[in-house]
């Protein structure tokens, strides 16, 4: 935490993550000049389950290579850069936390992915990107931070292409109670915004998505961070997300682990179409 005057950009900035990474990193006798996604994978997938999450959610996609995917909410970039290393696609990111996207960036130069992966700081309620301009809009995890679901799944509904797919894993409220904190994306509840699978499923059908694919993912969460959690006393790993999260790491694995099991969040993934109607047709009227 920064006083950065946005408190979810607060959340989730340290000042110092890049080189803490490559310190990191360093110290495992990494290459730093010449790393690949899976050098980072322990902490750029920074998301429930981290590397078999991302692979199961792009294995239900079945990517050609030759698709245009926008990652929203892109965080340090590990899933973009692992689809653009495994499948060939073009990937941009768009996150609000300028420490993320730098980092994210820096990653990306380093892994010799920057022909392939661009990323941009910017909003997801405002995604700066013409309409009919992406194959695939992917996102995971980010969702939480955002109370204008309606807005965003708007949004990520007018930067697809007719047809274009969007690939969701969210968290979502489960009908234990509200979650303790903190957890990984808030230390506090003003900044969590949590909708039930029911509810959040109505909304991105209300903006024009038709479901493909939905899996209740809450089980393989649920077994992920149980493992986690077994490891919190011990020293942490020279990489990992604890990197990312500050001194209440430990607290947060554990919560996160406790809300899984006590029901109060719940984890899906989601493949969703473009439905045929439009419900809206451009990004003037998205807007405003
Ligand atoms: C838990 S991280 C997940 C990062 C990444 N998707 C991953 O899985 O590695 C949540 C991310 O959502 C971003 N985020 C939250 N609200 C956002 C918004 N309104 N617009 C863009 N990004 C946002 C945060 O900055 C953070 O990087």
């Amino acid at each position: 935490m920064t006083n950065n005057p946005n408190p979810i950009e607060d959340h989730y900035t340290s000042g110092a993550l890049g080189a803490a990474i490559l310190a990191a990193l360093q110290g495992m006798r990494k290459d730093i000049d010449h790393l690949t996604p899976d050098d980072l994978a322990a902490v750029d997938e920074f998301h429930g389950g981290q590397r078999p999450a991302t692979v199961r959610l792009a294995e239900l996609l079945d990517l050609g290579g030759s698709e245009r995917v926008l990652d929203v909410g892109c965080g340090l970039g590990g899933p973009s850069r692992f689809l653009a290393w495994r499948y060939g696609v073009r990937v941009s990111g768009i996150d609000l936390t300028a420490e993320f996207v730098r980092v994210a960036q820096m990653l990306t130069r380093r892994t010799g992915l920057a022909g392939q992966v661009d990323y941009r700081q910017g909003d997801a309620l405002d995604l700066p990107f013409e309409d009919a301009s992406f194959d695939v809009v992917w996102s995971q995890n980010a969702a939480m931070n955002i109370a204008d679901r309606d807005r965003l799944y708007r949004g990520m509904r007018r930067v697809l292409k007719p047809g274009g797919r969007l690939a969701l894993q969210e968290v979502a409220a489960g009908p234990g109670g509200p979650p303790h904190f903190p957890v990984q994306w808030a230390r506090e509840p003003a900044i969590s915004h949590l909708f039930s699978a029911d509810a959040t499923r109505a909304k991105l059908e209300a903006a024009g998505f038709r479901v493909v694919i939905w899996q209740d993912t809450t089980a393989e969460a649920l077994a992920s961070a149980a493992r986690r959690t077994r490891t919190t006393s011990d020293a942490p790993p020279p990489l990992g997300t604890h990197l990312i999260l500050g001194d209440d790491w430990r607290a947060m694995f554990k919560n996160s682990a406790r809300n899984l099991e006590e029901r109060r969040t719940e984890l899906f993934n989601a493949i969703l179409e473009q439905a045929e109607e439009p419900a809206f047709s451009s990004a003037a009227s998205q807007r405003a």
